[in-house]
Order: C-alpha cells, then sequence, then structure tokens
C-alpha cells in the first residue's frame, strides 16, 4: 500500500512528466507502467549475458553516437553522464552512469541494456532488445528491437570505459 502510494506521488512528480514528454516514444514501448524505483535495486542478482551479441567489438565512439541519438539510444534523456555533460538536457530518472563500468560487469551492463527487466521487473527503463512480450507498441515499431545487436555492443563499449 505505502509501496503503491510512493509509486503514484513519485510517478506525478516533475521530473519524471518532463522525462515523459521527451521519451514518449518510449513509454508507447514499455509493456507496463508502475512504480518508480529511482536507483537499482539492491541485491542486483546474478543475471547477465556474458556472451556478445555480434562477433564484430564494440566501439565506444560509435557507441556514444547511439546514446546520444534520440532516436536510438536517447540514454540522455533519463541519464546524467559526465562525460557528455556539453550535451543539453540530461535527465535525472535514472542513476548518474558515470562510474557504471566500475560498478558493473559488461555481462550485467550488456543485460541492463539488452532487457533491465530482469533486476526490476517494473523498471521505467526502456528493453533496447526486446521484440515480443510488450503492448501496445506504435505499429512501425512492431516486431523491430529498439536497438541492433551491434549497437548495443557498441554502448556496452562505451559503458565499459565511465570509470
Ligand atoms: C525512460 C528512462 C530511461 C532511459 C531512456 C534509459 N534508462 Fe537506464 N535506467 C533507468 C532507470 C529508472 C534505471 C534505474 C534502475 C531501474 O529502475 O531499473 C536505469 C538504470 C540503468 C543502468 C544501471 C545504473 C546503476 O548505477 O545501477 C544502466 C547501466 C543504464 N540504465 C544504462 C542505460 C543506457 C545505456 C541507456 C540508453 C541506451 C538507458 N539506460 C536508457 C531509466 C532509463
Amino acid at each position: 500500500m505505502t509501496v503503491a502510494l510512493l509509486g503514484t506521488v513519485l510517478l506525478a512528480s516533475p521530473a519524471l512528466a518532463v522525462c515523459k514528454q521527451k521519451t514518449t516514444g518510449y513509454f508507447r514501448l514499455l509493456q507496463r507502467g508502475g512504480t518508480f524505483i529511482p536507483t537499482a535495486p539492491k541485491g542486483l542478482g546474478t543475471s547477465q549475458i556474458n556472451q556478445p551479441l555480434t562477433r564484430r567489438r564494440g566501439q565506444p565512439e560509435r557507441g556514444q553516437k547511439v546514446i546520444l541519438n534520440r532516436k536510438k539510444g536517447n540514454c540522455l534523456a533519463c541519464h546524467i553522464i559526465n562525460v557528455l555533460k556539453q550535451q543539453p538536457f540530461h535527465g535525472e530518472v535514472g542513476p548518474n552512469l558515470s562510474s557504471v563500468g566500475r560498478k558493473y560487469t559488461e555481462g550485467q551492463l550488456r543485460q541492463f541494456i539488452v532487457d533491465s527487466r530482469v533486476f526490476n521487473p517494473r523498471t521505467l527503463m526502456p528493453s533496447y532488445f526486446i521484440k515480443t512480450g510488450l503492448v501496445n507498441v506504435i505499429k512501425k515499431h512492431r516486431g523491430k528491437t529498439i536497438l541492433s545487436a551491434q549497437e548495443i555492443e557498441d554502448v556496452v563499449a562505451f559503458l565499459k570505459t565511465m570509470r
């Protein structure tokens, strides 16, 4: 009850409202709304995807482009990344990503981008490499992942440099 109430209060918060405006596309892609948990849950669990999704190694420079591209990663809509601070409009719905390369293994980072619901079933973060089990997806995105396998690898390579 208290948790549900807290969720409602946080959902009504201005920061999220702003993020919502900027990321309407993603919100349509989200499988369900729900409680907003501002930081990654404690005891993250053991899930990781250790196998790279492609043979070609991820390139941090390309990953940065995917992260910044509003039609691709659009990660800054919800996250601050200190090295990209010259870019406008960093959202604060999710945690600051500036040291995630130290905090998480490569496999955990890959899991976060592919489908972070394994860590938090009610996460607001889009599942970038999932195409089934989503509801209310706009027509042109149906049956497609948000990012390609190579783009995921590039984003992971960038995040690994965040130390
Ligand atoms: C719509 C908002 C939103 C977008 C867009 C988004 N995230 Fe997230 N992200 C979150 C939230 C909220 C969390 C906190 C954990 C949770 O609730 O699942 C999170 C957690 C994370 C974490 C774990 C951080 C930590 O310190 O625990 C990583 C890594 C991450 N996101 C990377 C990304 C990347 C890379 C992108 C772009 C490809 C991205 N996120 C896009 C909302 C978002």
